[in-house]
């Protein structure tokens, strides 16, 4: 099965080449010695500019699949290929995100050093260059006011700030997210949501994102694919043609939002509850 991704942020007409592709992956895991398959031939692409979501039902494998993408894990078969070359490690270009924010960040930094650190690991720049660059980033995430600040004088959400503006310091081409926003409450979470869609929209790179939550991944994404249960296949692919820039407001007020919502979910939710994806294409064509 192929998901493409649509062709970029709002407004532009021309569908450019994938910049990731997965080909026939497989990944499978000995546990006890018992073989469990993951993947058994998944394939997928991703569109340059494109921000793409991945849900489904907990363990059918989300996180393995942002993992292999990023190089952190090797597939047992298939291949992915970023801007046309085969991944066999972390890739230059591609940045991972991790949902446990507290374990990513240097508790021992301030928030500048922390966004600094990304900075060092991408490109060396002379002191007071390196200082500048990193106060743009500081305020791209509204943190203006507490660069000097240590992490445990930060609310969770303003630790979730420094972890994008590390992240986004690198200037990826590709930025994996895994479930970001899990931890923090609903309100900080819907302006994290609005933060890395307005960054997304200005900066032009590419996000793939792993959520458990449906109305999280609509109000994001310009697709979504729907993984179901391992081994895991793509059950939906669905292009979220809801307008950019998105408001936690207006857009959820879409009665189109709903729609992509309910059939998200529906279709997660009833695969929880043991009913195959095949039976679930015959109950909705009744
Ligand atoms: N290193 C590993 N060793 C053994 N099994 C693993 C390993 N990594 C993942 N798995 C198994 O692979 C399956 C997919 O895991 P994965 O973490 O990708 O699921 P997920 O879709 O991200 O789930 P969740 O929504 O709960 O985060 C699970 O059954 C998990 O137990
Ligand atoms: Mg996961």
């Amino acid at each position: 099965m192929n998901a493409m991704a649509p062709a970029t942020n709002a407004g532009a007409t021309m569908r450019p080449a994938p910049i990731i592709e997965a080909r026939g992956l497989q990944r499978y895991f000995n546990v006890n010695g018992k073989r469990l398959t993951v993947f058994d031939g998944l394939s997928c692409a991703v569109q340059q500019g494109g921000f793409l979501s991945i849900v489904g039902p907990s363990g059918c494998g989300k996180s393995t699949l942002l993992k292999l993408i990023s190089g952190l894990d090797r597939p047992n078969g298939g291949e992915i290929l970023f801007r046309g070359k085969p991944v066999t490690g972390p890739a230059d270009g591609m940045i991972y995100v991790f949902q446990q924010y507290t374990k990513s960040i240097f508790p021992w930094r301030t928030v500048i050093q922390n966004i600094e650190f990304g900075l060092a690991s991408h490109k060396s720049l002379p002191r007071a260059q390196a200082r500048e660059k990193c106060m743009e980033y500081v305020k791209l995430v509204g943190l203006d006011g507490y660069e000097n600040h240590y992490p445990y004088q930060l609310s969770g959400g303003m630790q979730q700030r420094v972890v994008i503006a590390r992240a986004m310091i690198c200037e990826p081409a590709v930025l994996l997210m895994d479930e970001p926003f899990s931890a923090v409450d609903a309100l900080t979470r819907a302006l994290l949501q609005e933060l890395v869609l307005k960054i997304w929209s200005d900066i032009k790179f590419t996000v793939l994102f792993v959520t458990h939550d449906v109305e999280e991944a609509v109000f994001l994404s310009s697709q979504i694919i729907s993984l179901t249960k391992a081994p895991a296949t793509i059950h939906e692919n669905v292009a979220i043609d809801l307008p950019y820039p998105r408001d936690q407001i207006a857009t959820r007020a879409d009665p189109r939002f709903t729609d992509f919502r309910q059939r998200l979910f529906s279709s997660i939710f009833l695969q929880e509850k043991g009913i195959a994806p095949d039976d679930l294409k015959t109950i909705r064509s009744k």
